[in-house]
């Protein structure tokens, strides 16, 4: 249910104008309280009666009409939404939020929110394939905006493609699932007393004292789970690569590494303490065979580097378990489950949390990750795109789980 939910619904002007009546009647029956924003364009296709009767809420279309209360209504609207869905959304909108540009009611609603956007796009579909359209999606995925793929089909106006609005009943649980992931309890300190030490970010193998190799771990899924394992109440040891992030407030311990061989030894002299170890870091398998510890010269032909295998950190863990719940990551571009069900007996982990890099909104450095837990039993979870603060509590509460049941 969507009881005192307020979500903003914007309508722009396509053919699938008339579905977004669908979706406003669904969400109202489950209770939300919805207030619709129509584009001058969208009332061309549906009378704003329609979503007056649906939503029991005046509409709102017109930037410059007497208002209806004393507020300045687009930054009352954008102050109450705990959820802003655009259904369906043209190019031409995508466009103008990509690009800052707020010259109607809607748009400027959506640059005054706080709350989550979610945009569902309907277009033809050259339209949406054009690479203009999708740099416009990919950078406004980039601000943490959320998308509702369109599904693919036969258009309104008789091409086959990618840009008809997805099902309405799939938008509605997606909002419904939205508020099922949002519902953690703030208050809950459900990990009070126990000690977790969580990995994160990149590790660096120095070539010489200019060079080295790395990865793009930003740090954001490892520090998303630190804070929320402090937040509910664990004493929680941050072992990090180098990050540009802010550090989590309420840390018991923060240590700073460069090294997978810095990384396996600050663990290991945490290890006997800890009742669970999260591994998000990501870990470079290889490291120069030797370091030079003067910069090494260009010559004209080209340079080999000799690689030697890093230690498996997670696998040496797994050796000396002890009792205590590990949790790996796997960062998979192919065959996901496979993969990722391997490095679990591998690793002698209890779960594995595995992200498909190649997704968009999944992985290295965005603020959301799309990921499927898989239990050392073959189980298999999955998830929609979530920010990762949220799939830290996914994390967290199956860890909460196990341990109950080890009691
Ligand atoms: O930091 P972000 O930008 O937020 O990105 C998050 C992330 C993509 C880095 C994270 O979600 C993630 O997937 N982390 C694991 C990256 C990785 O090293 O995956 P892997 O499949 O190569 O390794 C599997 C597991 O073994 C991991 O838990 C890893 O920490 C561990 N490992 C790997 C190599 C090694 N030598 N020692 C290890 O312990």
């Amino acid at each position: 249910m969507l009881n005192n939910k307020t979500i903003v619904v914007g309508v722009t002007g396509g053919i699938a104008a008339y579905k977004a009546c669908d979706v406003v009647s669904k969400l109202k029956k489950l209770g939300a309280n919805i207030h619709v924003i129509m584009t001058k364009s969208a009332k061309e296709f549906v009378s704003p009666m329609t979503f007056q009767t649906l939503s029991n809420n005046f509409v709102i279309d017109d930037m410059f009409e007497e208002p209806k209360t004393w507020e300045v209504e687009h930054i009352e609207l954008a102050k109450a939404a705990d959820l802003f869905l655009v259904v369906p959304a043209t190019a031409n909108f995508i466009g103008k939020i990509a690009n800052g540009i707020a010259d109607d009611m809607l748009t400027t609603t959506v640059m005054a929110r706080t709350s989550q956007l979610v945009i569902a796009p309907a277009m033809n579909t050259n339209m949406y394939n054009n690479p203009i359209v999708q740099d416009n999606i990919a950078k406004l995925e980039a601000y943490g905006c959320e998308f509702i793929n369109p599904a693919s089909g036969l258009l309104a106006c008789g091409d086959v493609g990618a840009g008809k609005l997805e099902d309405t009943e799939k938008i509605v649980e997606y909002v419904e699932n939205y508020f099922d992931n949002m519902a953690v309890d703030d208050n809950k300190k459900d990990l009070e007393g126990l000690n977790i030490l969580v990995t994160a970010g990149p590790t660096i193998e120095s070539i010489d004292p200019v060079r080295y190799l790395t990865n793009r771990s930003s740090g954001k899924m490892g520090y998303s789970i630190a804070q929320r394992a402090s937040k509910r109440g664990a004493n929680v040891i941050l072992v990090s690569g180098k990050t540009n992030i802010e550090k989590p407030k309420e840390l018991y311990k923060y240590i700073e590494i460069e090294s997978a061989d810095d990384l396996y030894r600050e663990i290991l002299a945490e290890f006997s303490e800890c009742d669970v170890v999260i591994q998000s870091a990501a870990v470079a398998d290889y490291k120069p065979k030797s370091y030079s510890d003067r910069k090494i010269k260009k010559s004209d032909g080209d340079l080999v580097i000799e690689l030697s295998r890093n230690k498996d950190i997670a696998q040496e863990l797994g050796k000396i378990k002890d009792g205590k719940v590990l949790v790996g990551f796997a960062a998979e571009t192919n065959d996901i489950l496979e993969n990722a069900s391997r490095k679990i007996k591998k690793k002698n982990l209890d779960f594995i949390v595995a992200n498909d890099l190649t997704k968009q909104g999944a992985g290295f450095s965005s603020d959301t990750n799309i990921v499927k837990i898989i239990g050392a039993d073959g189980d298999v979870c999955e998830y929609p795109k979530l920010l990762k603060t949220e799939v830290a509590d996914v994390i967290l509460d199956r860890v909460s789980k196990i341990l109950s049941q080890k009691k």
